[in-house]
Parts: C-alpha cells; structure tokens; sequence
C-alpha cells in the first residue's frame, strides 16, 4: 500500500489544519499585499489527490485558491516534487483543477529551488509547508527562509512535518549497544536538521520517559528555529489513533500575532475534525455509528476546557491587574491551548462577567484586555 492510497488519520488532522488556516492567512495578510497576492510553497508536494479520491495538499490549495477568488485574493501555489511518479500524478491534478490559477510544479528537490522560489515570492505574503516522509532539511536552510526575508509584512510563515518515527530510531542509536556502522552519519543527518546535537542532550536527561523526550526534542527545535526568527510557535503532536505513538509533529512558526492565534484556533479545530474522523472509523461496521454518544464526549470535552479556562482567568484576575489576553495566552489556555478555542474561552469569561471582570466578553477576546472587577 502506498501513502496515497488512502488518507490516513495523521493526514486528516494535517489538512483538516490546513484547510482552517487557509483562510484567515490569505485573508487577511492578502488585504494589503501587492495585488492582493499571497503565496505557498508545497516544497514536498506529493501526488495531490488520493487514489481514493480525496484531496491532498495539493488539491486542496487549489480548491482554496478558486475559492479565494470571491473575496479578491490570489493564492498562487509553488509546488516541489522530486519523485517522477507522484510528480506525474500531480501534473494532471493541476491539469484538471487548477486553470485559470497561478500553480507552478517545479521537478527536483525542494532544497535546489528553495533560492529561486522564495526569489519568485519575493514581496508577497508566504507560507512555507515543509512536509517530508523523512528527516528535515538542514536547519540552516530552513532558517534562511526568514532570513531572507527579515521584515513584516509581508508575512512569513513556515509549517513543517517534524516526523516522529525518524527522531525516534535515531535516538535508539544515542543508548543502542549494538554495533551500527551508519550511527555517526545518521546522527550527523540529525544534527543538520535540528541545527546542532543539542537534541541528543535533551533526549539522553529524560531518561525513560521517551514521550516526554520526543516533546522536549520537537519544542527545542520550534524555539530554536523561533529564537533566531522572532517568532511565535506552536507544535502539535499528529497520530493515527488517540493511543498511538505520533507518526509526526506539525511545527508551526509566525511573525505575527494573528498568525499564532488563527492557527491556535485551526489546530482546535483541526483536531476536532480527526476525532470525529476517528469515530467513524472505528464505528465503521455499525449501520448508525454512535452519533449521540460522540456528541456527547465532544460536550464532555468542551465543558472541561471552560473549566479549565475559567479556572486559569480566576486566578490571573486575582492578581488584581488588567492583561491582554493575547500576551498571557499560555497562562490563560494552560493545559487546552490547541485544544480550545476562543468560542471555549469566551464561555468562560462570560462566567466571570461582571462579578470577578468588569470587561465584557465580546468581539476579539484575544486581543482584548481583561479588567478585574
Ligand atoms: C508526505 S508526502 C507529501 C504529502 C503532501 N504534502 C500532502 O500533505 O498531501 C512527501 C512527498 O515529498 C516527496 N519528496 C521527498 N523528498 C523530496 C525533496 N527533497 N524535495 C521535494 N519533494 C520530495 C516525496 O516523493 C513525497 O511525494
């Protein structure tokens, strides 16, 4: 079976955030840009659609550029394929789909046209999608595409599939006490992608708790990454069931403040959209797949969230001074951000309105400040 026969759970919840985030990007950093112009770079393009029928990322920026057209923005799409098979696959896609739209399909690896793409985007708003089956490429490359571009607007913003599975062989390695004559080039590969063996480091004080190592792996290279850019992050662990090991990591890097928010919200609700994927796989071979039950956890879940916010935005309050909601989001998210989303915090805030606020909760709570009463 290939990766495009079919779409994978882990793939759902990819595209599931992409399709959210699609819009408020373009929407909003197109407003101003040069002829409303705003572009993506799918440097690891793949086949763009399933055998089954369903969209990869491919086919899914293109519907979004059609649809992008309503409201006056060009989504120009770079696509990088380098295997000749998928390519050819991709080639019809864009055939098929993508008249009338500015889709470019370069043949090759995405590191020999990453100078001349980000040339070709130069000016416009981008969004780079860096999606391989493997390790990264070099964190010096990746880097270099803020680097060359370091002022805003226009927008840069860099999505990258960090793949688990990879890390974790690697990582065998550091504690394996089997002879393995490729150990020092497959750990010198790492290094390259994370931009140094700090990582190593990291993975070793965790000891036994290899999920907690992973985590600390992919969050020192988003800060990393993040440090030398000015950027805000956010990574998200992608799996194909709940119990499962991540089959990857999404990292997610912007400039901007509504950049970390808007992908906040398509990561929630991203993820909302793979469980109920989940369920219906797994209630496949029932006629009427248990609906109410599935409502009523997704209920169970959402009131828990609340909880939590509420709990979170008492305690801020308590310190008796007003805040911006956006400059303590973690502390107001703590442990959903990713999950929730504003509708959640504002159920929460409209608990404590006017008795421990004096601010309302209407309009964009994220940027709002937040007075105690
Ligand atoms: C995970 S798939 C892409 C999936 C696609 N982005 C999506 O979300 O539907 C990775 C693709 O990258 C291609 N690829 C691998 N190395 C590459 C490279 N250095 N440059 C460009 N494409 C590459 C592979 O042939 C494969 O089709």
């Amino acid at each position: 079976m290939s990766f495009f026969d079919e779409k994978q759970p882990a793939a759902i919840l990819k595209h599931a955030i992409i399709n959210q985030y699609i819009d408020p990007f373009v929407g909003k950093t197109g407003r101003y840009s040069l002829d409303n112009r705003v572009a993506v770079i799918d440097g690891y393009a793949g086949e763009g659609r399933y055998d089954s029928g369903d969209e990869a990322s491919p086919a899914l920026l293109i519907r979004k550029a059609h649809e992008l057209r309503r409201i006056n923005r060009t989504l120009e799409s770079y696509f990088v394929e380098s295997d000749p098979k998928p390519r050819a696959k991709l080639q019809q896609v864009i055939a098929n789909e993508g008249q009338g739209l500015p889709v470019q399909l370069f043949a090759g690896s995405i590191e020999d046209h990453l100078e001349n793409l980000l040339t070709l985007v130069k000016g416009i708003p981008l969004l780079a999608f860096l999606d391989p089956f493997g390790l990264m490429i070099p964190f010096e490359t990746t880097a270099n595409i803020f680097a060359q571009r370091p002022i805003q607007p226009p927008a840069t913003e860099l999505l990258i599939n960090f793949n688990a599975s990879g890390l974790r062989r690697m990582a065998g390695l550091l504690t394996s006490t089997k002879e393995n004559r490729g150990r020092e080039s497959s750990l010198a590969r790492m290094d390259a992608s994370c931009g140094g063996s700090w990582w190593q480091q990291v993975w070793l004080d965790h000891g036994d708790d290899r999920d907690a190592a992973e985590e600390a792996v992919v969050a020192g290279y988003a800060e990393r990454l993040a440090d030398s850019q000015r950027c805000g992050w956010w990574t998200t662990p992608v799996r194909n069931r709940a119990s499962h090991k991540p089959v990857y990591h999404l990292v997610f890097l912007t400039r901007h403040a509504d950049g970390f928010s808007e992908f906040g919200e398509a990561l929630s609700r991203g993820l909302s959209r793979w469980r109920e994927a989940l369920h219906k796989d797994e209630n496949a071979d029932t006629l009427f797949g248990d609906e109410a039950a599935f409502k009523l956890s997704e209920q169970a879940l959402a009131e828990g969230w609340v909880n939590e916010i509420e709990r979170n935005l008492r305690r801020l309050l308590a310190e008796g001074k007003p805040f911006k909601i956006y400059s303590r989001y973690a502390e107001v998210y703590g442990g959903v951000a990713g999950q929730a989303r504003e509708t959640h915090l504002r159920a929460a805030w409209k608990r404590l309105y006017p008795d421990v606020t004096k601010t309302d909760s209407k309009g964009d709570l994220i940027k709002k400040v937040i007075e105690p009463a």
